[in-house]
Parts: structure tokens; C-alpha cells; sequence
């Protein structure tokens, strides 16, 4: 994930769940943000302020009345700098606090400047009868309907306290998922969109399949990408050994062959307004031996016989609506250019990303890609080499503005 140049407020309240955010300070600085931090004095409890300044790489505001402070003003300073804020933990007293718009101390002083002007991520973790409490569950209700404001739902799990329950913080991944969600642009909002991703599994008998090297990470950062910039995503994944981030506004479907893949695909059609399709279908299937095909005595060679699958693409292209815009992929060999705008034109897509495996780093498996956009208009933009989350970015950036 690229989070460079963003400059990201963290909150930390004192729960026992403290004791993980330098690892997340640590992953956003590593991502390019510049942190900041500002502490309940309960938090220091939990963590040392030393920790914290030496991962955020600045001073700690935990004390509004502290001769150290900077500008005397933090609670406004710090607000004015950041791009976003995250609390996490935030504790039933924070929650408490914020929704009255109480103020008393370095959090949430800085909290309630915040709370009008910037994308604000809470991650609420207490105990699970705290998190019951009726006052709680209405201070959540309550920010929830604030414009700038999510609240993440804490996980079940062993808590600290050694019950199992609700109450667990969000992990890492998840806070970093939430942030950039917080920070990126909701131009893809009341949109519904369909991925497909990863490859397809043909079975030759119950034991062997025919399949391809695609991992689904493209199609899964394209996904993320679509729900963070506010659609509602329905992706539709061949077996791949990845999880979706942010299953609220993803509606994962998964399938194995072409065939499912294509008959999912035509029934979600309808529903959606944009439909990229990322995964490496296979072209051809084997009729599947009931059983396990065995070697015979003396046999050096088997053939199989192979059909043509379902072209999905084009299927869904004949069926396009007015309103509706479909972008297909093309993985290429050679004479990449030539392939890619013919397969635009005979599967009626309004666009087609482009990589080639001659392109060291991109294509299957890498967590990189290379891509040419082609337009049916015509229009041609180039994405230099970098991460499939930044590749995401860009397709969308390019699509989404034409
Ligand atoms: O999953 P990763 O490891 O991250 O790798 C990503 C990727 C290389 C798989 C991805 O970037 C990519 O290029 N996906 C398309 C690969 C492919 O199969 O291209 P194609 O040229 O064979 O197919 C062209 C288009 O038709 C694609 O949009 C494909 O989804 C679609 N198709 C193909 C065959 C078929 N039977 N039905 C289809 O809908």
C-alpha cells in the first residue's frame, strides 16, 4: 500500500490493545506517511511515550499543559497538519466523550478539533460487556452518522481480560486498510461494480485439473481499490489464496472452473454499472473422467481432448446496457498491442489493460504490474512499473475520468 506524503494523525486511549500501534506506526511510515501521535494520559499506561516518538519520529502529545509542547496549541496544530486521524484503541470512554463533545484532555481536545474538518477512523476495543454497554453501543450509533466519521467493528476473539468475546481491535491490516479507505476519493459512490480475478481450475479427472499461474492479486487490488473510492464491489474469485480486506463492501463469490465462473457472471451482470475483468480464464476444458485416470501397462502418452469454454467477456458484452461499461485484461506474449485491441473489439469492451509477460515484473504472480490502457475511443495511458495496489489506482484514476 502507498501512502506517500500522507500525513496521518494517530490517537491511541488507554486499552490494553496499545501495545501493537507502534508496529502500525511502523508500517504506515514504511508506506510513506508521516505519523504523528497524540495520547490519553491513561494510553502511557500501556506504552511508553519514548517508543512512540522513536517510530513516529516526533514528539508525543499527550499533555495539553506540557511546558515541551511545540505551539502551546496542538489540539489545533495537529488537526490542521494531518490528512486523516485514527484512534485506535478507542475506549468506551473515548467513544463516551466524543459523541457529547467532551474535551478534557490532549486526545480529545485534538479529537474534537478533528471532528468537523478531517476523515476521522475509530477503533473501538474493550472488554465485550463494555462493548454491550448501551451507552457505548449509542456513542457508536451516534458517530456513525457523522459524515467524516467510520467506526470500525471489533472482532471476536480471546480478549485480554482471557474471555472470548466481542471486543478485540481490528488487526494492523485492517487499520491500514481503513485508513486508506478514509483517504482516498469516494468518486466510485452509489456505483456497483463486478471483478473477476485469479484463474480457473479445469478438472481432468477428481484428482487433476488444468490451471494457470494467476494468483488473483491484480484482481483483489482492483477490488479494494473500487471499495475504498465507495462502490459496492461483487467479486468473483477462482481458487486463489487470498482475503478480501473490507468484507463489508465486498461480496466475494468464489467459483473453480470457467463454466461457474460464467454462470455467476451473467446472473451479477444486471446489477452492476462497471464490470473489470482481471481473471486468466481458462480458454479450453477436458471432459472430466468420472474416476482418477490410471497409467496402463506399457502407455507413454495421454491425450486429452479439450473444448472451448465459455467466453465470458464477450458474453457479457453482447448483453451490455447503455449505461453499463465493461474493461477486459490482456496478457500477451508478443505482438501485444495488435492481440489486445483485437480482443477489445471482439469481446465489445469499452477498454483493455494491457501487460506483457516480456516485461520483467509484471503479469502473474509478482506483486507488481506494467500496464497499457487502451481505450475504444482510442486513447492509450501507460502505468510505469509499480505495486498492483498503485496499478489499481491508476486503471481506476484513467477509467473512472474518461
Ligand atoms: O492474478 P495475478 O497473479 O495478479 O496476475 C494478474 C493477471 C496477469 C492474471 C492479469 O493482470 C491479467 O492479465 N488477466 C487477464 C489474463 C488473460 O487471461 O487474458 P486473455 O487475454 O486470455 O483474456 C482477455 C480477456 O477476456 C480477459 O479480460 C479475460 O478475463 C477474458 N476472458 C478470457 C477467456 C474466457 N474464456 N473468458 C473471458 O472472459
Amino acid at each position: 500500500m502507498s501512502l506517500q506524503g500522507k500525513h496521518i494523525l494517530v490517537g491511541i486511549s488507554g486499552g490494553i490493545a496499545a501495545y501493537k500501534i507502534p508496529e502500525l506506526i511502523r508500517s504506515l511510515r514504511k508506506a510513506g506517511a508521516e505519523v504523528r501521535v497524540t495520547t490519553s494520559r491513561h494510553a502511557l499506561e500501556f506504552i511508553t511515550p519514548l517508543t512512540l516518538q522513536t517510530l513516529s519520529g516526533a514528539p508525543v502529545y499527550s499533555d495539553v499543559f506540557a511546558a515541551i509542547n511545540e505551539h502551546a496549541t496542538e489540539h489545533i496544530s495537529l488537526p490542521d497538519w494531518c490528512d486523516m486521524m485514527l484512534v485506535a484503541p478507542a475506549t468506551a470512554n473515548v467513544l463516551g466523550k466524543m459523541s457529547s463533545g467532551i474535551a478534557d484532555d490532549a486526545l480529545t481536545t485534538t479529537l474534537a478539533s478533528c471532528a468537523a474538518r478531517k476523515p476521522i477512523v475509530l477503533a473501538p476495543a474493550m472488554n465485550d460487556k463494555m462493548w454491550e454497554n448501551p451507552a457505548t453501543q449509542q456513542a457508536v450509533a451516534m458517530l456513525r452518522t457523522w459524515p467524516n466519521i467510520t467506526v470500525l467493528e471489533p472482532t471476536e476473539g480471546e480478549l485480554a481480560c482471557g474471555v472470548t468475546g466481542k471486543g478485540r481491535m481490528p488487526e494492523i491490516d485492517i487499520l491500514q486498510e481503513a485508513i486508506e479507505c478514509a483517504l482516498s476519493p469516494k468518486d466510485l459512490s452509489g456505483r456497483h461494480v463486478l471483478i473477476t480475478a485469479g484463474g480457473t481450475e479445469e478438472a481432468i479427472d477428481p484428482v487433476r485439473c488444468i490451471s494457470n499461474h494467476s494468483t488473483g492479486k491484480m484482481g483483489f487490488a482492483l477490488a479494494h481499490e473500487c471499495a475504498r473510492r465507495g462502490a459496492t464491489v461483487t467479486l468473483i474469485a477462482g481458487p486463489v489464496a487470498l482475503a478480501v480486506h473490507n468484507p463489508a463492501q465486498i461480496h466475494r463469490i468464489d467459483v473453480v472452473s470457467a463454466a461457474e465462473m460464467h454462470e455467476v457472471c451473467k446472473q451479477e451482470w444486471p446489477k452492476a454499472d462497471l464490470a473489470i475483468l482481471c481473471a486468466a480464464v481458462a480458454d479450453f476444458a477436458p471432459e472430466a473422467a468420472a474416476t482418477k485416470i490410471k497409467k496402463q501397462p506399457g502407455q507413454t502418452e495421454l491425450s486429452l481432448s479439450l473444448h472451448l469454454t465459455p467466453d465470458i467477456a464477450r458474453s457479457l458484452g453482447e448483453t451490455k446496457q447503455a449505461h453499463q461499461r465493461l474493461i477486459g485484461f490482456a496478457l500477451e506474449t508478443d505482438h501485444e498491442t495488435e492481440n489486445a485491441l483485437r480482443k477489445m473489439e471482439q469481446k465489445h469492451l469499452d477498454a483493455i489493460v494491457l501487460n506483457s509477460l516480456r516485461d520483467a515484473g509484471a503479469g502473474f504472480g509478482v506483486d507488481t504490474n506494467r500496464v497499457t490502457i487502451l481505450t475504444a475511443q482510442g486513447e492509450q495511458h501507460s502505468l510505469p512499473l509499480q505495486s498492483k495496489a498503485d496499478i489499481a489506482k491508476g486503471i481506476l484514476d484513467a477509467l473512472t475520468n474518461h
